[in-house]
């Protein structure tokens, strides 16, 4: 086939993840208590109307203490039901936002049976990560009064929240975070009886009718935690006298507020450890009153507009573990500041207007500067930081064995600055690197083999630098964990023998302007979980193996350029119009 040929095989599907918040955490009750047999009965209705394929109910009905099913956890003293907890244990998505077969293979779905009203004493429901096909969340677990603790997140529910939830007296914890966004909610009146509440998630439940929201979650005193990312709000208040004065994590992301401003009450929650803004539309420079502040330990306002220079007292905010100003207009040089910052563990300034007032001295993070161009010792007052994100600051220099002061990094992305020279051999000796962002840059030289070291490695970026020579099975020795790795640009030379079976399985793979052929490299049909796979202009003339020609999902949009194109013995679903299309082929 000729060599100009782009593959991209399934869509990228993109979802939002925020995980936060802890409960007390409960040990499991003694399994030794015998269970009541109306509770069991209600077990056993509740397990015929879930579709549970993967047979995680199978201990349900195997003996007659229900106390000892999975997931039951019964009162140690009077054996009643107290806990179900039946949350899918796999996460959702996989590394490429993608719900992972294996966790749709995991997740009930079918309905919940009315049975549920049966446990009296139930205070805990979980049962997260759930596919209920967007069947309203049922009105009668309004009337489980009992409970305390409702996790719903990620269940696949939909339409309008009931407000019988607003029964519910006794939550402390109501999670309902959807992110199918098919959840809504008219008004929020149903939740001003909540007066034990200390934990409120309702992220991407569509709030955009729900005008009464900050009336009503600021008549509730008890709250630790407001969760509301994604929530189609438009308007914070300006003025308001806050009730929830011991608020310790407060989530407005996602929301795109008209408010130019940050209203001045968010600056009264003095208990504030974690805010985060991000993903709105904010301007100007950073708030003074953000200042009161202090306790801050989580700070994040990515993907907004403020446009001053990053204000000096902010230095001061030594609890800070993580603060992520990425992707505003901020200006100005990345200041010596940023070292009184201790306990930083995230950082990320990328995408500002940040520069370097002295050629070649861009930055001072540690004295960036030193760090790249290896000087003097330094010395590392930043030697917590495990996540490090300064792509597109104008930053100069070399790297240097200076790198591994950031001795704990996981997270490295340095894409789109003016760095040159090589990759230091000693790069393989940051043992926790876990993503490695290097793309757009200058980097020259051969790519050392040291980086085979990197066991941890996930994803690796290189592309367009100025990287050549030869890259072989060595240099991907121990990479069992990589699963992104994109280097095209390059004028690489891939040598692995046929019989090469690489120790990674790559979702993700760009090796353009490679040198790979004239034979279709044979190691590629070890690779099943291809999601994007770039090999143009890599002087492959060769024909696709069959084995490895089992493409599926929707058909690839094709150029202008293609001439002949044989799709057959594929597993290719949707509409065929799709060929038509050139989005994806330029
Ligand atoms: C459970 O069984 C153990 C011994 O098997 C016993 O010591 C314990 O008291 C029992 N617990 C209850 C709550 O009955
Ligand atoms: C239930 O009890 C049986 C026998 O005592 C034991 O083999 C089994 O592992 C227990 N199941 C659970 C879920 O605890
Ligand atoms: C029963 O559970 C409570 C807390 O849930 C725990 O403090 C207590 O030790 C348990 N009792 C027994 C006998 O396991
Ligand atoms: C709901 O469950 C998920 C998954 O277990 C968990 O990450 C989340 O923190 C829980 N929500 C609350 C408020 O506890
Ligand atoms: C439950 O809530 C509904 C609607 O808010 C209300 O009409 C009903 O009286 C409540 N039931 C109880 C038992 O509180
Ligand atoms: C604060 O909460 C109390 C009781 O929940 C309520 O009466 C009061 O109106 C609230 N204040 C504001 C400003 O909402
Ligand atoms: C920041 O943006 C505002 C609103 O667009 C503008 O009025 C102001 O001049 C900008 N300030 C700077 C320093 O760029
Ligand atoms: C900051 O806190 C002080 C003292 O708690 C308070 O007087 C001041 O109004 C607060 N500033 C803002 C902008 O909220
Ligand atoms: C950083 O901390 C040092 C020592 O505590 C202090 O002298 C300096 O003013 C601080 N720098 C900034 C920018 O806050
Ligand atoms: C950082 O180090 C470079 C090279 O040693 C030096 O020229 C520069 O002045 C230092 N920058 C700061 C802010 O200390
Ligand atoms: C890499 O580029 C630098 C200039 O930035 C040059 O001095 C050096 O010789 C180059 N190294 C290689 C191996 O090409
Ligand atoms: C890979 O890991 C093994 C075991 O951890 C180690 O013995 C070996 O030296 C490593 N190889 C490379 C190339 O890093």
């Amino acid at each position: 086939m000729a060599g100009s040929m782009r593959v991209v095989v399934t869509s990228v599907f993109l979802a939002l993840l925020i995980e936060t918040s802890t409960f007390e955490y409960v040990c499991a009750a003694n399994r030794n208590v015998s269970c009541h047999e109306v509770e069991r009965q209600a077990l056993l209705k509740l397990k015929q109307d879930l579709i549970d394929p993967s047979g995680r109910l199978a201990s349900w009905g195997n003996n007659l203490n229900c106390c000892n099913w999975s997931g039951v956890i019964c009162d140690n003293l009077t054996g009643n039901v107290i806990q179900l907890r039946l949350r899918n244990p796999l996460d959702p998505y996989n590394g490429f936002y993608i719900p992972s077969e294996a966790y749709a293979k995991m997740w009930f779905s079918g309905k919940i049976n009315p049975s549920l009203l049966d446990l009296k004493h139930l205070r805990y429901l979980d049962l997260r990560g759930s596919n209920f096909g967007g069947i309203q969340i049922p009105e009668f677990l309004g009337s489980v009064h009992t409970l305390r603790y409702l996790n719903l997140s990620a269940a696949g529910f939909g339409g309008l929240v009931p407000p019988q939830l607003g029964n519910l007296t006794n939550l402390h914890v109501l999670d309902l975070h959807d992110f199918s966004s098919l959840v809504y909610a008219e008004n929020l009146q149903w939740l001003s009886h909540l007066v034990k509440l200390k934990i409120l998630d309702l992220s991407s439940v569509d709030l955009s009718k729900a005008s009464d929201w900050f009336q009503v979650t600021n008549t509730l005193p008890s709250l630790v935690e407001i969760h509301l990312s994604g929530c189609q709000l438009h308007r914070l208040p300006l003025q308001a006298d806050v009730n929830f004065s011991s608020l310790s994590i407060l989530d407005l992301s996602s929301n795109s507020f008209s408010n130019p401003l940050i209203p001045g009450w968010i600056f009264k929650l003095n208990s504030l450890v974690s805010l985060d803004l991000s993903h709105n539309n904010f301007q100007g420079q950073l708030p003074h009153g953000l200042r009161n502040l202090s306790s801050l330990r989580y700070l994040n306002l990515y993907w907004n507009n403020f446009n001053s220079s990053i204000p000096s007292w902010l230095y001061g905010f030594t609890s800070l573990e993580f603060l992520n100003l990425g992707s505003n207009y901020f200006h100005g040089s990345i200041s010596n500041g940023f070292q009184n910052l201790t306990s930083l563990t995230t950082l990320d300034l990328s995408d500002n207007e940040l520069t370097g007032a002295v050629p070649n001295s861009m930055g001072s993070l540690c004295n960036l500067s030193e760090i790249l161009q290896a000087s003097s010792s330094p010395g590392c007052l930043l030697n917590r930081l495990e996540s490090l994100y300064l792509d597109s600051c104008e930053i100069f220099g070399h790297l240097t064995d200076r790198l591994l002061l950031f001795k704990n990094l996981a997270d490295l992305s340095l894409s789109r600055n003016s760095i040159s020279g090589s990759i230091p051999v000693s790069l393989g000796l940051l043992a926790s690197l876990r993503t490695l962002d290097l793309s757009q840059n200058r980097v020259n030289g051969t790519l050392p083999e040291s980086i085979g070291q990197l066991w941890k490695m996930e994803k690796l970026w290189l592309s367009h630098n100025m990287l050549e020579g030869v890259v072989s099975e060595v240099h991907f020795a121990n990479l069992t964990r990589l699963r992104l790795f994109q280097a095209s640009g390059n004028p690489l030379v891939l040598e692995a023998s046929p019989e090469w079976v690489p120790p990674f399985q790559l979702g993700v793979m760009a090796l353009s302007s490679w040198h790979l052929g004239p034979k279709f490299p044979s190691w590629l049909r070890s690779q099943r979980d291809f999601v994007y796979l770039d090999i143009s202009v890599t002087g492959i003339i060769d024909t696709i193996p069959n084995c490895f020609n089992h493409f599926d999902g929707p058909l690839p949009c094709l150029s202008s350029k293609v001439n002949t194109l044989d799709l057959s013995n594929n597993l290719f679903s949707g509409p065929i119009s799709n060929l038509l299309c050139s989005k994806y082929w330029m």
